[in-house]
């Protein structure tokens, strides 16, 4: 067998593999690959400018050969490396838990331009529903602007878990004036108190209707709790949770809402039935809508 050097392994196998690589991670480009390997190698230990210049040997005790094997099944890139870039920050992932997306970094965005608006030096009580790894919570803990009182909440105790593993990662980049509890709970249920902000990138696929335009890697290996309700319980399951953000949040308060773009419309003929005064449908970058903000 030649041994060659990783560089030359990795454009190797780039090209052999790139139909099927790019069929799993439209986008992906050798340079991405490089640095997310480059990520992989020094949460295993190997922090080397010469990483790609090492001789490689396939094996199945190497980190290289274990990411490339995953890489080859489609296993997405962030529960390969097991972390996650969102906003400013690296957060662990796993797959129990959802792969934070870019537009809920827009939830997170909107919900600050709020706080810093509102709540600048004072105290604001914040709930995140379907915590997951903590992203939303977590990233606007790491602001400064108000003195932040939050409750994550999520039903899987796996994502409870890894959120506080976050938390505790990120502890030097949030101030101790800010104060999170994390509470297993059904949505709302059971919550002490009003709320001045709820926020929430709830399940919003139908698990039937909108299969099919769900992409494959989505499916395989995502948690389904994150991502599915059932066709007939979905109407449901957001009027429940509208009716119980209408009576915890506080007379001026907001809450903002991920959902799906088909079904946002519907959604906010609910919220306005149930009695908010304010219901804006809001877009994401691609000209999708993509939140509910509901106000009283
Ligand atoms: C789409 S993921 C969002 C995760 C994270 N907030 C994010 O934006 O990346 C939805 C999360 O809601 C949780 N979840 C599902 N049903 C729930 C319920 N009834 N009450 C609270 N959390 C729920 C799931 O376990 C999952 O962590």
């Amino acid at each position: 067998m030649t041994i060659k050097r990783l560089e030359d392994y990795l454009q190797s196998f780039f090209n052999e593999e790139k139909k099927s690589l790019l069929s799993n991670y439209p986008g992906l480009t050798l340079h991405r690959l490089r640095s997310d390997i480059k990520l992989h190698a020094f949460l295993n230990g190997v922090d080397s400018e010469e990483l790609f210049e090492f001789p490689y040997i396939p094996h199945r005790t190497n980190p290289i050969t274990f990411f490339l094997e995953k890489l080859s099944v489609g296993v997405p890139l962030e529960y390969i490396t097991g972390y996650a870039y969102f906003y400013r920050s690296l957060f662990k992932v796993t797959p129990d838990v959802l792969i934070p997306r870019s537009e809920t970094e827009i939830l997170v965005e909107l919900t600050s331009q709020e706080i810093q608006k509102n709540y600048r030096n004072k105290i604001c009580r914040l709930v995140d529903v379907g915590t997951g790894s903590g992203v939303i919570a977590l990233t606007l803990m790491m602001e400064d602007f108000a003195i932040l009182d939050v409750v994550a909440t999520d039903i899987s105790d796996k994502a409870l878990t890894l959120a506080k593993e976050n938390f505790f990662n990120l502890r030097y980049a949030i101030s101790a004036k800010h104060n999170i509890k994390f509470l297993k709970r059904d949505r709302l249920q059971d919550l002490e108190g009003n709320f001045d902000i709820i926020l929430s990138n709830p399940p919003y696929i139908k698990r039937l209707k909108d299969l099919a335009s769900i992409h494959h890697q989505v499916l395989s290996y995502e948690p389904a709790m994150a991502l599915f309700l059932d066709d007939d319980l979905y109407d449901q399951w957001f009027e429940d949770f509208f009716r119980s953000i209408y009576q915890k949040l506080t007379p001026e308060g907001m809450s903002l809402i991920e959902g799906h773009e088909d079904h946002l419309a519907g959604l906010s003929e609910t919220a306005l039935k149930l009695g908010f005064a304010k219901v804006e449908i809001i877009k994401d970058y691609t000209g999708r809508n993509r939140f509910l903000r509901l106000k009283k």
